[in-house]
């Protein structure tokens, strides 16, 4: 990627009631792979709804300098009550791959995540891992040109975890931008190029990652360090 940037959030606001849960945040987001990270309640899921269209902002823009198709992954994986097959030849359909395609598609997506064996089991059947699994072959499937996971492996075991980690990282390689939110430190620290740190619905930094967890800008961003390091 060439450094200019795909994203340009501008002087964005989400007010609820009295409460603004994000304040004039400004962005340019360049790097293939960005992190958001931050306290509980910084708004972090709040910004990545936004970017993904789930929510309108109260003020200020996002700017595409052109259009990316997206995709969305949760901490919890929404699955209909249906095979995992099914759970992703529903999103092709939904996007309007032609209903031949579909199938093949599906099975494909499932392979490269290691599912093809447990495509025809009821999805809501199969772990929380299997299913954030689906989930990312649903994603995948749809070839995005950005994928935004809010949270991914919170639910999940270590062991898991690591699974979807280096399904990401293949969704990454395939050529994918990837924005997502972690409160593991360590994943964020493999996974991104760059950080952006929020607190409190501001911007604080954002920085090239070893710096951020070498030597972060912000007071608040070194206590979060400190805070968050076992
Ligand atoms: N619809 C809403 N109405 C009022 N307040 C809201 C609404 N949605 C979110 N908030 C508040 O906005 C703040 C930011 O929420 P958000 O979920 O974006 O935080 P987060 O950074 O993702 O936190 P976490 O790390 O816990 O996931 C929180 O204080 C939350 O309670
Ligand atoms: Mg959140």
């Amino acid at each position: 990627m060439n450094n200019s940037p795909w994203l340009a959030v501008e002087n964005l606001g989400l007010t609820e009631g009295a409460t603004r849960i994000l304040d004039d945040v400004s962005l340019q987001l360049d790097a293939q792979r960005t992190v958001v990270l931050g306290p509980n309640g910084a708004g972090k899921s709040t910004l990545l709804r936004l970017i993904h269209g789930l929510l309108h902002p109260s003020a200020g823009t996002l700017r595409w300098p052109q259009p990316l198709s997206q995709a969305m992954v949760f901490q919890r994986p929404v699955m209909l009550r249906t095979t995992a097959l099914a759970n992703v030849i529903y999103g092709l359909k939904l996007k309007g791959y032609a209903a031949d395609e579909c199938e093949q598609r599906a099975l494909q997506s499932l392979a490269r995540v290691d599912l093809e064996a447990l495509a025809r089991r009821p999805a809501r059947l199969l772990s929380g891992g299997e299913q954030q699994r689906v989930a990312l072959a649903r994603a995948w499937a749809l070839e995005p040109e950005l994928l935004i996971l809010d949270e991914p492996t919170a639910s999940l075991d270590p062991g898991s975890s690591r699974e979807v980690e280096r399904i990401i990282k293949a969704i990454a390689a395939s050529g994918a931008r990837i924005l997502m939110t972690t409160h593991n430190l360590a994943q964020a620290r493999r996974i991104a190029e760059e950080i952006v740190f929020i607190d409190r619905g501001r911007i604080v930094e954002q920085t090239p990652v070893e710096e951020f967890f070498t030597q972060p800008r912000s007071e608040a961003a070194q206590r979060f360090l400190q805070e968050e390091t076992p």
